[in-house]
């Protein structure tokens, strides 16, 4: 598998041009005074997507590049939901059957969306790891295209178009923090920061509770990790061959953060920013806010990748803010 490129990203802009208009990039005064230190904080506010997550880009890209013949087979993704709603997305659009397994038990208005886009939805094993083993099945049995969530360079380049808007509305960013799942929004900022922005650090957070890609970094070498997070769009139990080799290119640190954490930044997102995120969406603003130290005085992009929580989510993040 080849890792992607800058052109593979730039074929993708061009591509996702005529679909997904660019996502804004706004600050907020109370925002950067709650990190304090002189850092401004701009935010990217990528759950304003169709489907309320960055992922999109990425599902779209890889539909568009598929043969007749592999769209006739249709495609099979594991996922919490995002991945998943990106799935579901693009294949409508490209008119490709689409299966998706979730894990059991999954936040509802993720199910939800996906059913409603016109997927067929298995709920399947206790974490992503049991989803990952049916649907893998599933590809088997019906003869489908099984799309990994990190280990597809198209994922990773259509992703990688959020960056270079990032850059081009705001070319001076000193640091890019960026929420960290199975690494492919984290790989595409990678990828293009170290094609434009040379100067820009790229950060990686994981949640502590879920620590497979952020121990495989440090290690150098994949490694498996229980998930404890309830932050599901980090919840990954292993690091991925393509995105660890693309972060251990070019990623500069790699920080950790409590689910409290996660929580609290999810609620002063909503309070400064007008902003609904989900857990993994507030992510990057919490590693700003737990590790304050590290970037005083930055100019820092931080990603909003998803907007998709559940309704208990937020009410449990608004009663602990109260
Ligand atoms: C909203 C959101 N943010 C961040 C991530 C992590 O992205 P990646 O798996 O590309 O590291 C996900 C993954 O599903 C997500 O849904």
């Amino acid at each position: 598998m080849r890792a992607p490129t800058i052109t593979d990203a730039l074929r993708a802009r061009r591509l996702l041009a005529d679909h997904l208009p660019p996502t804004p990039l706004w600050s907020y005064p109370s925002l950067d005074a709650a990190v304090g230190g002189g850092a401004t904080v701009l935010l990217k506010h990528e759950n304003v997507q169709p489907t309320g997550a960055f992922k999109v880009r990425g599902g779209l890209t890889l539909l568009a590049g598929l043969g007749a013949e592999e769209r006739a087979r249709g495609i099979v993704g594991f996922s919490t939901g995002n991945h998943a709603q990106s799935l579901a997305y693009a294949a409508r659009h490209h008119g490709v059957p689409c299966v998706i397994v979730m894990p059991e038990a999954p936040n509802p208005a993720k199910a939800a969306a996906v059913r409603a886009l016109g997927a067929e939805l298995i709920e399947s094993g206790a974490d992503m790891t049991g989803a990952a083993a049916t649907a893998a099945a599933v590809a088997e049995r019906r003869g489908m295209r099984l799309v990994h969530a990190a280990n597809e360079p198209a994922l990773i380049a259509g992703v990688a178009t959020a960056y270079l808007e990032m850059f081009d509305q705001a070319p001076d960013l000193d640091t890019l923090v960026v929420p960290v799942g199975g690494g492919s929004g984290a790989a595409a900022a990678c990828l293009v920061a170290a094609a434009v922005a040379p100067h820009c650090r790229v950060i990686g957070v994981q949640s502590a509770a879920a620590p497979a890609a952020h121990d495989s970094w440090r290690a150098g070498t994949l490694v498996e990790r229980p998930i404890r997070t309830r932050v599901e769009g980090l919840a990954t139990g292993s690091g991925f061959a393509l995105t660890q080799e693309v972060m251990r290119a070019h990623l500069a640190d790699f920080l950790l953060v409590p689910d409290d954490a996660i929580a609290a930044a999810q609620w002063l997102l909503m309070r400064d920013a007008h902003t609904l995120a989900e857990g993994a969406g507030a992510t990057a603003l919490a590693a700003v806010l737990t590790h304050r130290d590290r970037v005083a005085g930055r100019r820092i992009g931080v990603v909003c990748s998803g907007g998709n929580a559940a309704e208990a989510e937020l009410r449990a993040c608004m009663t602990e803010a109260a």
